[in-house]
């Protein structure tokens, strides 16, 4: 799971696959990274880490870091939060197969339509995002699993 900072969007959307994929015993390894490394080694921004408890889901574990080339070799699917995101993800893939392993999230909700998780860090919304990213990723786990 990726966005820009890895403190707002994919934090909850690492969050919350590892509760799907626990509650249904799926056996996946998830992660999350940013594209930028402006908060490397912060915790999640405490209004995700707000909405996400109000939703059952601890996320306080949870360290920034920033995507490496390697993600692309050492994950099967590379999920990006906007196409922002999915660019900067896809410059950095070194073949074909790399490249096809990246994803919008939302276009497991709306298919072919690239629409991004609006950022909120500045803007806010994050029941909103919440909403968008949980719809999102339990079409994702119905499509890959
Ligand atoms: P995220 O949100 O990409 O969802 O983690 C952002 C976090 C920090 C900044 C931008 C977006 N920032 O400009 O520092």
């Amino acid at each position: 799971m990726v966005c820009l900072g890895n403190i707002c969007r994919s934090p909850l959307a690492h969050g919350i696959l590892q509760r799907e994929i626990d509650d249904k015993g799926l056996g996946w390894e998830v992660d999350s990274a940013g594209t930028s490394g402006w908060h490397v080694g912060e915790q999640p921004d405490a209004r995700s880490i707000e909405v996400a408890m109000q939703n059952g889901i601890n996320i306080t574990c949870q360290k920034s870091r920033k995507f490496l080339k390697s993600d692309l070799e050492d994950f099967d699917l590379i999920i990006a939060m906007d196409a922002q995101n999915y660019q900067d993800i896809c410059a950095l893939s070194s073949s074909e197969v790399e490249k096809k392993k990246v994803k919008m999230l939302l276009n497991y909700s709306y298919p072919g339509e690239n629409r991004a998780v609006p950022d909120p860090y500045y803007s806010g919304g994050f029941d909103y995002v919440y909403d968008l990213i949980n719809d999102a990723v339990k079409k994702l786990i119905e499509v890959e699993s």
